[in-house]
């Protein structure tokens, strides 16, 4: 069975301070949930989060983007060694701002599945098709490629998490239906299994304007392992509530 995941894209939001206030009152809300509870922080927020979170115990945290090199001259950049020494356990890889605003190819991303496998980080890869994809009728063609380029070379017996996310549902308060979010992320676990990984062990979750209401029928759906929250993850209240729709 793949574990049930509630997880917060905080985006560039949240001060350290906010990330502590958010925590505090998150925190003693959280000891009954059943899903399992991520923090995607932005890097320069991530200590307050990591100190606040190894208190609690059953609140993981993951780096927004890691780069696929651990040390030398990338200005700029955020290693996953310095990730997982600030005891991240998770790296979120390919999100579709990461793809189209800063450029991030197919091979990058794959390289840094791979290198977060080898830290022993869990990637959370993040596929999707825009708007246009969609349709023209594209959507499987899209992500079934998005997943295959990600895997390649990845550890299949080594954790790893799906993140569903179709573009144009991210942010514009348009969710998908649950017959769309389910169709694909039915497609995904069947081509997980085509490429040899344990589908029914890796958490496929849905991504785009999930919010406490919609939360409810989407987490009944069969192949829907849990959310990648963005706005409404803001909000120690309503992700509660999204995580709770998964109990
Ligand atoms: P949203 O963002 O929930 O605000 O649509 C989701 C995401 O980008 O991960």
């Amino acid at each position: 069975m793949a574990k049930k995941i509630a997880a917060a894209n905080w985006k560039l939001f949240k001060t350290p301070a906010q990330a502590k206030s958010f925590l505090q009152e998150f925190l003693p809300e959280s000891t009954g949930l059943k899903s399992d509870v991520i923090i995607f922080p932005q890097a320069l927020s991530a200590f307050a989060v990591s100190i606040e979170t190894a208190k609690a115990g059953n609140v993981k945290w993951g780096g927004q983007n890691g780069y696929f090199e651990n040390q030398g001259a990338f200005t700029g950049e955020n290693s996953m060694e310095v990730l997982k020494a600030m005891g991240a356990s998770y790296v979120l890889i390919g999100h579709s701002e990461r793809r189209k605003l800063f450029g991030e190819t197919e091979e990058m991303l794959n390289k840094k599945v791979r290198n977060a496998q080898s830290l022993g980080l869990i990637p959370m890869l993040c596929v999707g098709e825009d708007l246009e994809q969609r349709e023209r009728g594209e959507t499987e063609e899209i992500i079934v490629t998005q997943l295959k380029n990600g895997f390649k070379g990845a550890v299949v017996g080594k954790p790893i998490v799906v993140a569903y996310e179709p573009v144009w549902a991210i942010g514009t308060g348009k969710v998908a239906t649950v017959q769309q979010a389910e169709e694909a992320h039915a497609i995904l676990r069947e081509t997980i299994s085509h490429i040899g990984g344990p589908a029914d062990e890796i958490s496929i979750l849905y991504g785009g304007s999930v919010k406490p209401d919609n939360a409810v029928e989407l987490a009944k759906q069969k192949n829907i392992d849990g959310f990648l929250v963005g706005g409404a993850s803001l909000e120690a209240k309503s992700f509660l509530a999204i995580a709770k729709a998964l109990s």
